[in-house]
């Protein structure tokens, strides 16, 4: 069955677990990340972007969601939009069949320039003020994704945040985020704590210099009710970005967030951990793998399968490690 944002949230708090929030844009992955969810009997946050809605279509996206309920219909799916940028974005999804919506006011709606204070207030309590009418849960944002390391926005893949930006702005405040979600009245709140966007997070493994995680825990501390949201939260794993390397890919060595710090996280109230790159990553290196061993093969069937089964064992191994598995 459909369920919100905040139903989901709320039982995971009360349990102590996280939940992944997978980004899909076609059939291929939603499937295969309903395999996953059935196989650990998980509830699911499948997400999707305004990109994903412009490629897959709000309608195929509706149907598509419909039929992943009637084909698992004892997993409780929560359908997400990522990053919407205007209430307009927010509202359209909701009229998709969307559960739950995320009003990103911590940059304006171009995606790039960051937000005042009072823009991101204000934006984001219409959203809830309209969304709560019908049921709907939101989760907004406050502070900006990017590298600690470089003080840059994560601008790679077009919607970060733009040129050098300071630490206050790269780190919620934890009196300012008590202040946002009282004004505000989200069911979630996504922070900054030094992760960005896409598969170059960190040039080392992270330490608590690059990414913060005492952040979240005063912010839970400040905040120990509200549902904490991480973004930027791929584990970009070695052993995908040399699958990829392996059969013609060009990955640079990076590193991600290692699941040891946000299953830290989740014991200081994180419940929705987003994870996009990983499962891009997951299928592309299947996707390379067997059209490079299988030059003359033209069977879409025949990379896809694979690509989906890699997606569920990610998938599979993220519901475990968030404790999210047996919850659903
Ligand atoms: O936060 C963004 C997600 O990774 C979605 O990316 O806008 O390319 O669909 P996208
Ligand atoms: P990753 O790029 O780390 O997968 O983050 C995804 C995300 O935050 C989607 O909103
Ligand atoms: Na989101
Ligand atoms: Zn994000």
């Amino acid at each position: 069955a459909r369920i919100t944002l905040r139903q989901l949230l709320d039982h995971a708090a009360e349990h102590g677990y996280g939940v992944p929030a997978f980004n899909i844009s076609n059939m291929e992955q939603a499937l295969a990340v309903m395999e996953a969810a059935d196989a650990t009997k998980s509830p699911v946050i499948m997400q999707a972007s305004r990109g994903a809605r412009s490629y897959a279509n709000d309608i195929m996206l509706r149907h598509m969601m419909d039929a992943c309920v009637e084909i698992y219909p004892h997993i409780p799916v929560c359908v997400h939009l990522d990053h919407g940028n205007e209430p307009g974005s927010c509202m359209t999804a909701i009229q998709s069949g969307f559960t739950s919506v995320m009003m990103d006011g911590s940059l304006e709606a171009d995606g790039k320039t960051p937000a005042d204070w009072t823009y991101n207030v204000n934006v984001t309590r219409q959203v809830t003020t309209m969304a709560h009418l019908g049921g709907i849960s939101v989760e907004g944002e406050l502070g900006v994704l990017g590298s600690l390391e470089s003080g840059m926005g994560d601008q790679e893949d077009g919607h970060g945040a733009e040129g050098q930006l300071s630490h206050d702005q790269l780190l919620t405040d934890p009196d300012e985020a008590a202040k946002f979600v009282a004004e505000t009245k989200v069911d979630a709140l996504a922070v900054a704590m030094g992760t960005s966007h896409g598969a170059y997070k960190f040039t080392r493994k992270p330490d608590g210099d690059v990414l913060a995680m005492h952040v979240i825990e005063e912010i839970h501390r400040k905040l120990p009710n509200t549902h904490l949201v991480m973004h930027g939260s791929s584990s970009v794993p070695e052993e995908l970005q040399e699958i990829i390397n392996r059969y013609g890919g060009d990955i640079k060595p990076t590193w991600g967030v290692p699941v040891e710090e946000i299953q830290r996280g989740i014991r200081n109230g994180v419940r929705k951990i987003n994870i996009d790159t990983d499962c891009r990553m997951a299928m592309t290196g299947q996707v390379r793998r067997v059209l490079s061993e299988n030059p003359a093969e033209f069977d879409v069937r025949k990379y896809l399968k694979p690509a989906m089964a890699a997606l569920t064992k990610l998938c599979c191994e993220r519901f475990e490690q968030f404790g999210t598995a047996g919850h659903a």
